[in-house]
């Protein structure tokens, strides 16, 4: 059989994620400490496909080579391909059709996590004579996404983009099934309204010239974290998978309450709250008194000196000293927000272009 491989999309614009992708690329922000990308790419290897196309965007391409390397260290085959600028999830397919040759191969859109993973899906794809397989899932506002519309039998017939009037409720999610006739239908596009050759018109292509597409619904959850509300969702939905393990040092009178993980020389000190589910990395140290509530993960490096925090992300780094309630935020590496001791009227602040601060 021809074995099947990957490609993973880590290029876009990541503006609806600035400032946080000022600083590398969207697909690299950690969910439950784990970049999101690692998830898809830890997914695909987990169903059996080690020959992976990483498509690099000119965003930081360097952090994500340097993350990722040959892929040695994860026991899979990681080949890169630049994107030079985003023009389309159909154009960054199109740029890999040579190491994708007459393999059956998987589109994983770098920023998106699927509950249970694609196994079942590469197995149903390679046992079919299908051409295409796209992954449906059910959404509330499909007037965002590409929408699928079925005949009376229940047969996929039409794409649509961001429709006005949706014919369904099922949106395209980012994983796709191929064989090499999409490069066929890629080269045959041209750029749409937003400048970019869209993936379902590649598609709705294969249905138009009697290709076979098949569908498979999404039965579980799936989540595209291309917003800071996705990402926190999508932080929660991990959590709740995730096993816990307390690997650090937590002091007596400390109370750990629910599924928590704790990594190695990471210090949890007297009297400190963690109430789960919650992830705390390597050589953080929590102080005295401080409360970290449900679903937040807190990165390597850190130290949380003051303070309450809760449905949030802490990136590598950071330092917290506040006399406050942190909630609902996602905090970049070697951040500090520390109560000020000298300036007693007003609140101090040096942030970076579109910072979001709500007080
Ligand atoms: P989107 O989230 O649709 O686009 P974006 O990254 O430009 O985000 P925003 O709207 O916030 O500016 O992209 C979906 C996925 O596909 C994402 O993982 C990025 C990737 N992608 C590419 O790799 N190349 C491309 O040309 C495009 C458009 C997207």
């Amino acid at each position: 059989m021809n074995l099947m491989k990957g490609i993973i999309l880590h290029g876009g614009h990541g503006t609806r994620l600035r400032p946080l992708t000022h600083t590398g690329p969207k697909q690299l922000i950690p969910v439950a400490n784990k970049p999101i990308s690692r998830y898809v790419l830890e997914d695909l290897k987990n169903s059996g496909i080690t020959d992976i196309t990483i498509v690099l965007g000119a965003a930081y391409p360097e952090k994500v080579k340097q993350y990722y390397g040959d892929g040695s260290d994860l026991n899979v085959k990681i080949t890169y391909q630049i994107q030079d600028a985003p023009r389309g999830i159909a154009h960054a397919i199109g740029l890999c059709e040579q190491h994708m040759g007459t393999s059956p191969f998987v589109v994983y859109l770098g920023d998106n996590l699927l509950k249970g993973g694609i196994n079942h899906l590469v197995e149903e794809f390679q046992t079919s004579n299908q051409d295409a397989m796209v992954l449906l899932c059910q959404v509330k506002e499909p007037q965002q996404f590409g929408v699928a519309k079925f005949d009376g039998e229940g047969k996929l017939t039409q794409l649509i983009e961001k429709p006005k009037h949706p014919p369904s409720d099922y949106a395209l999610t980012g994983i796709y099934f191929f064989k090499s006739a999409i490069f066929t239908m890629i080269r045959q596009l041209k750029p749409s309204w937003r400048d970019e050759l869209e993936i379902t018109d590649a598609i709705q292509k294969l249905l138009d010239d009697g290709y076979n597409l098949g569908y498979q619904i999404v039965k579980d959850w799936w989540k595209d974290t291309g917003t800071p509300e996705d990402i926190l969702e999508a932080n929660r939905l991990v959590l709740d998978e995730m096993k816990p393990k307390i690997e650090g040092k937590v002091e007596d009178n400390s109370s750990l309450q629910g599924r928590i993980t704790i990594g190695q020389n990471t210090n949890i000190k007297e009297k400190a709250l963690i109430r789960g589910p919650a992830i705390i990395g390597e050589n953080t140290t929590i102080e005295a008194n401080v409360y970290i509530g449900p679903y937040t993960s807190i990165g390597d490096n850190v130290s949380i000196k003051q303070g309450e925090i809760e449905n949030s992300i802490i990136m590598n780094n950071c330092i917290i000293d506040i006399k406050d309630r942190i909630t609902d935020s996602i905090i970049a590496p070697y951040s500090k927000i520390i109560s000020s001791k000298n300036t007693p009227h007003g609140k101090r602040f040096i942030i970076g272009e579109r910072t979001h601060i709500e007080l």
